[in-house]
């Protein structure tokens, strides 16, 4: 009898360890609502809570040109201060490859006495926020003082963010991390008055172990201080948890943060080898052997997986000690497998290992790792190979603010911009110049586009006074090893850039020996991608490019200002090497201003009467003005078309973002997107698309054709399409017939006198009727139309629809100058988040439910209310014309 039942509790325990419940397992939870915030330190704060002391600004660097080179840092006075440095470097030490250069944690824990981090502190009165949050892009705008540069929104100074966290009884013996996708910036993290460490860099994913700290069984406090500089950047970057935070829930031994990175070392149409490595920690008290294996399925377009696992393989096992980490290897064989590349040639296809870390045969962790099997090379001719074809790359940079969404980044705004730089036949994004939010590529994974993904915009040498050149020193390596580390799966990553127009290009070998030591960290951690960095002033014989895998240039291929293009004499240097342009033509125009007179020449800086009304800040969209290092779409194609080994070109930017508005400071947010803050698209767009899908019938013709009080007057008329012969008309007489002559990119007619009536191109290919197009002059402002991006979105309180108003007259042309205010309204289970309109000098906050329109459109951002569905009406109303609404449906 007793022995039946010993029997029988025998195996309920090993029912009990063979099916440990999921809770045991690895528990992932957005820590998204329930977060307390407010602006400022407590009054009379004793304790110095900076991250460490920072040099004066003496100078400021708004307006300053933007290739001007970066220059030698201050020397900080030590004043003795105790700052929170010493306790936030050991944050970094998993990312620190020497043993010896880890930071021990000293004795004591600053700024428990602080009110703000205390457990019984009341922060009811703080104003409750859900992440992702950005603290300064609600404004309000600052119109005055030297804070273009950064937007003029309020994003540098303290903000503390406060939330609970209840940790049952039963986590006892798991391990808890705070995993942090991005916080603007010098995040130091308290739990229950305990300082658990920090990360200073804005742009970066980090991971804190809040084990020691917690109370389980009960409830925790969790307090954080950001401390955003000022001048610490050259663009808004936003302010606060602008990105997602996650708590991390696992067993004692557990895959490392970033632990399991996939490669794919040969591949044929027949089979692939997946090789995977694997770091298992182990952070218990005892001492354990451990398994792994692995099944790789196919993701299916939708993102289903795919019921049958493509591959299984074995990663062996390993003993751990307390407190170790092993890493384990094995490889599989995928056939048949079906390759990730760009569209339109190419499918993104996607693969997800999914990988099983057994203890004793019970399983103590699994973890999913999207990734591609794909080739990337480089082809005899210089052009990018990807799984042996060659692709051109046609790219664009982007800041990461998501316009009137700031920093505070979403998936679907991400998307739609995606959306809209694919349908102008963008296949490449440079991330200029840190870091993305995580979710960016995964967007470029499923749709495709190849990725620079890029680390450092400084390194020891300053472009502005706080900027990243502070903390070089200590944070290169673990910032540039958790970039390296959390991105190194994405199969749509094709290259790391180590910097952007370091100043460091300008002190020979001593600089050169920075960009070694960077470059070497690349290779340790992913052998399989090359290096760059972005030269705008490093020539062939200087040490830096040499210190490089690929050859990235700022503007001097093509040729800066009068210089001649460097395209050829970098080649004639690195033959063997990728030679592309790693920004393009910062070209700057406003939407749908056209200044006159018209410029002849095809590419020109902008000048008060020249391209730009600096009275009115606007910068004129003929397209064919630029910065004054810059140069023109047209100028780039040409010498890319001069220079057939260059393998193509990102251009400066594929959409206009907050901050840096060269040439006129005094605005809010850049000229130089081919679409603008809102997601309009400007004139250029049509250029690059003509050229980047050669075979899409269209010509678009500008200016728009309302110009009252221009009769009589030149009024030049510029055509992009693909065609070869254009022919124009104005009410039906010919302007004349064009060819286009070589090297030439769009057709233009320079005396084409205005009159009212109707403009129309017709274009031939080949000898062959390519496309027509017709405008017209508007009559006065009537109505407004309003349509939306999708007619459903998800009610999860993140989802959102893009909503465009566009002012028109009676017969419904747009009033291409129309400026009506327009009043949002937003009924049923939504609610409006911004408005905008893509004018880079408006200073109307962008949750503002007003917003005129500009040159004849608005956007209005509208979110589903979480859990809500049904219908959501979004009215639009102008003083005199009529309204307009329309319906999506919430789900
Ligand atoms: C480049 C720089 C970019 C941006 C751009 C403006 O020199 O790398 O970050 O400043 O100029 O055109």
């Amino acid at each position: 009898m007793l022995s039946h039942q010993l029997l029988n509790r025998s195996v309920f325990m090993i029912f009990a360890f063979v099916c440990t419940p999921a809770s045991a397992q690895r528990e992932r939870l957005r820590l998204d609502g329930g977060w307390r915030f407010i602006r400022g330190d407590p009054a009379k704060l004793r304790t110095d809570l900076r991250y460490d002391v920072r040099p004066e600004i003496v100078g400021s660097a708004d307006g300053k040109v933007a290739d001007a080179p970066p220059e030698a840092a201050d020397a900080v006075k030590d004043n003795g201060a105790r700052t929170l440095k010493p306790w936030i470097l050991p944050s970094a030490n998993a990312l620190i490859a020497d043993p010896a250069r880890r930071h021990v944690r000293p004795a004591g824990d600053p700024g428990g006495e602080v009110p703000y981090v205390r457990d019984d502190f009341d922060d009811r009165g703080w104003q409750p926020v859900t992440l992702p949050h950005d603290w300064a892009i609600a404004g309000p705008f600052l119109n005055t003082g030297p804070y273009g540069g950064m937007g003029r929104l309020p994003s540098w100074g303290i903000g503390w963010y406060r939330r609970a966290l209840e940790v049952p009884a039963s986590d006892r013996g798991r391990r808890v991390f705070l995993d942090v996708d991005g916080a603007m910036s010098y995040a130091a993290v308290w739990l229950n008055g305990h300082l658990v460490g920090g990360w200073p860099y804005g742009y970066n994913g980090w991971r804190l172990d809040l084990t020691p700290f917690l109370r389980f069984g009960g409830s925790n406090q969790l307090a954080i201080r950001l401390d955003n500089p000022p001048e610490s950047a050259r663009w808004y970057p936003g302010g606060g948890f602008y990105r997602d935070v996650w708590l991390v829930k696992t067993a004692p031994i557990h895959v490392a943060q970033w632990g399991s990175t996939i490669t794919t070392p040969a591949v044929t149409a027949v089979a692939a080898t997946v090789s995977q490595r694997l770091t298992v920690a182990n952070d218990g008290t005892v001492a354990a052997t451990v398994r792994a294996s692995t099944e790789v399925y196919a993701v299916e377009p939708g993102g289903a997986r795919a019921g049958r696992a493509a591959a299984r393989f074995d990663l062996g096992s390993t003993a751990l000690v307390p407190g170790a980490t092993a890493t384990l290897a094995g490889n599989g064989r995928v056939a048949s497998p079906r390759l990730w590349g760009p569209p339109p040639t190419q499918r993104p296809n996607m693969y997800v290992a999914v990988t099983t870390v057994r203890r004793d045969g019970r399983v103590v962790d699994r973890v999913e790792t999207p990734f591609g099997i794909r080739t990337i090379g480089r082809d005899a001719g210089g052009g990018l190979l990807v799984n042996g074809e060659v692709i051109p790359i046609r790219g664009v940079n982007n800041h990461h603010d998501l316009g009137a969404l700031g920093a505070a980044f979403n998936v679907r705004a991400a998307e739609r911009q995606l959306e809209i730089l694919r349908d102008m036949g963008a296949n490449a994004l440079r991330m200029s110049h840190n870091p993305p939010a995580p979710e960016l590529l995964d967007l470029a994974d499923r749709m495709g586009f190849l990725v620079v993904d890029e680390v450092f915009d400084s390194w020891e040498r300053k472009k502005t006074p706080l900027d990243f050149h502070l903390i070089f020193p200590d944070w290169s390596e673990p910032d540039l090893r958790a970039m390296l580390r959390r991105d190194r799966n994405h199969p749509s990553v094709f290259l790391w850039s180590i910097g952007n127009e370091v100043g460091e290009q300008y002190t020979g070998e001593e600089g050169a020996a920075i960009a070694r030591r960077l470059a070497a960290i690349v290779r340790e951690e992913d052998p399989t991608r090359p290096t760059m960095t972005a030269m705008n002033f490093a020539k062939p014989d200087m040490p830096m490019p040499a210190a490089v895998d690929a050859i990235a240039l700022n503007y001097q291929g093509a040729g800066v200002r009068s210089l001649p293009g460097q395209y050829r004499a970098f080649h004639e240097r690195f033959p063997d090497k990728l030679l592309f342009e790693s920004e393009s033509a910062s070209a700057l125009s406003s939407r749908g201003e056209y200044l006159f007179p018209v410029a002849g020449a095809a590419s020109g800086p902008v000048r008060p009467g020249s391209g730009g009304d600096p009275d009115r800040q606007q910068v004129s969209a003929y397209e064919i003005h630029a910065a004054d290092f810059g140069s023109t779409p047209d100028r780039e194609f040409a010498a890319q078309d001069q220079n057939p080994y260059v393998a193509g070109e990102f251009v400066w930017t594929g959409f206009d973002y907050l901050g840096e508005p060269t040439p006129y400071y005094g605005a809010r947010s850049s000229y130089s997107g081919i679409v603008d803050l809102a997601g309009f698209p400007k004139d250029r767009y049509w250029l690059y698309q003509s050229r980047w899908r050669p075979d899409l019938k269209f010509a678009h013709i500008l200016p728009h054709w309302t110009w009252p009080g221009r009769e009589g007057q030149v009024t030049p008329v510029h055509v992009f399409s693909s065609a070869d012969e254009a022919e124009l008309f104005v009410n039906g007489k010919s302007q004349g017939k064009q060819t286009r002559a070589p090297f030439a990119y769009r057709f233009r007619w320079d005396y084409v006198t205005y009159q009212p009536g109707e403009l129309k191109v017709v274009t031939w290919k080949n000898g062959q009727p390519w496309a027509t197009e017709t405008i017209a002059t508007a009559g006065a402002a009537a109505v407004l139309a309003v349509t939306a991006d999708r007619a459903r979105i998800a009610a999860d309180g993140r989802d959102l629809a893009f909503v465009t108003v566009r002012v028109a007259d009676a017969e419904g042309r747009t009033a291409p100058r129309a400026a009506n205010p327009v009043r949002f309204t937003v009924t049923g289970p939504g609610e409006l988040v911004a408005t905008d309109n893509g004018d880079p000098t408006s200073f109307v906050p962008f949750p503002s439910a007003t917003r005129p329109a500009f040159n004849g459109l608005a956007l209005a951002i509208v979110r589903a209310l979480p859990g809500r569905k049904g219908a959501i009406t979004i009215r639009a109303e102008a003083e005199g014309l009529a309204a307009a609404d329309t319906i999506i449906q919430a789900w």
